[in-house]
């Protein structure tokens, strides 16, 4: 089948790529280049030996994403990645999220009723949760994000809820990503953010490799086995087979509405990250602990129980896989 993945040669969007491909689909990837890279599609193409049809355009332009679906008339299903992810960013320029997060939701489904795509998976996360005391988190559990970016997601999940109730032969499914880190097995993949990473497993891999000194630690002082954050770290290939479950459901029958948790079900502490980076990669990372970072809690992690039972998901990789995964991409694409 044709699938149309938006973002597609970003961190995540790449890795599924991959997987779609290496399913049997036919991939087409519309991406725009702001948080990403042109060299990742010959980066698919040299993993999977086939290139996906794409297009450098921004999806918040309705005539460009228009023309997609002209082109390629039977698009089974979108996957939908593209927007903008950093959580500081969005508190300083909150218009710009909610533009670019939520046009491009809408526009896609005003074009995907014109050329009657039924389809949609949408990247959403962890952050739609409203702060629980209660782990794991259930995918019933209050919602309730705390910034603009995790906004974004809330309100795009009740756009394309309300959507779906109004359209009852469209399918959707919510996929909450937990904390994806790793890469790729041929260490061609991986995550590459622009500047200084505001997340844990890209800055300890900049540390690894030398771009940066040591690793600040937010916090020695929750309520956890050690004080340091707890969060459910999934590798980015298991959640890039996540979707591959989602899309072989919706082959399978019409889905309605669907919302899954991907995430491993385990909670791993920013120590044991650390501890673990340094014991799979040698002993490369040195780390301080400072102040709380404002904003953080001290533990997520999900209950991947009803992915596991209605799409047959289930995450294979060790936390090892991920630490050394993570840091042979970095060494491969140091700047
Ligand atoms: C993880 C842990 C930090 C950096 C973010 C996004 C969220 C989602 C997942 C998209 C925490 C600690 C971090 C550092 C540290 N992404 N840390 N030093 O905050 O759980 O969630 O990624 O949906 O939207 O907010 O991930 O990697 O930033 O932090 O000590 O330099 O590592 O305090 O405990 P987070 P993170």
């Amino acid at each position: 089948m044709k699938i149309l993945l938006t973002g597609g040669l970003g961190y995540i969007g790449s890795h599924t790529a991959v997987e779609v491909i290496n399913a049997g689909h036919e991939t087409i990837i519309i991406d725009n280049l702001s948080n990403s890279k042109i060299e990742v599609l010959e980066k698919i193409e040299k993993i999977t030996k086939k290139r996906p049809k794409f297009y450098q355009e921004d999806v918040c332009d309705i005539n460009a994403l228009t023309k997609v679906f002209k082109e390629n008339p039977d698009i089974f299903a979108v996957i939908h990645f593209a927007g903008f992810k950093a959580v500081g960013e969005s508190c300083k320029e909150p218009l710009k999220y909610y533009k670019n997060n939520l046009i491009s939701t809408l526009n896609l489904l005003e074009v995907m009723e014109k050329f009657n795509c039924k389809n949609f998976i949408f990247s959403s996360s962890a952050t739609v949760y409203a702060v629980s005391e209660i782990m794991p988190l259930e995918e019933d559990f209050p919602l309730g994000a705390s910034n603009p970016y995790g906004r974004t997601k809330l309100f795009n999940e009740e756009i394309l809820e309300d959507y779906q109730n109004a359209h009852p032969d469209f399918n959707i499914v919510l996929l909450r990503y937990f904390n994806p880190i790793g890469a790729h097995e041929s260490g061609l993949l991986g995550e590459d953010p622009n500047g200084i990473p505001n997340n844990l497993m890209p800055y300890i891999c900049k540390v690894a490799t030398g771009e940066l000194d040591h690793l600040n630690i937010f916090g020695k002082d929750y309520n956890t086995k050690d004080g340091t954050g707890v969060r459910d770290y999934i590798h980015i290939v298991d959640l890039a087979k996540g979707h591959i479950k989602a899309l072989e459901k919706m082959l399978e029958e019409n889905v309605g509405l669907k919302i899954y948790n991907l995430g491993t079900g385990t909670g791993y502490s920013v120590l044991d990250i650390v501890n673990t980076f340094n014991k799979v990669n040698g002993n490369l990372v040195k780390y301080e602990f400072v102040a709380r970072r404002p904003g953080d809690i001290a533990m997520c992690y999900a209950s991947p129980s009803k992915a596991e039972k209605e799409l047959g998901f289930k995450t294979t990789k060790t936390l090892e896989d991920m630490c050394r995964s993570s840091y042979l991409y970095q060494k491969n694409n140091k700047k």
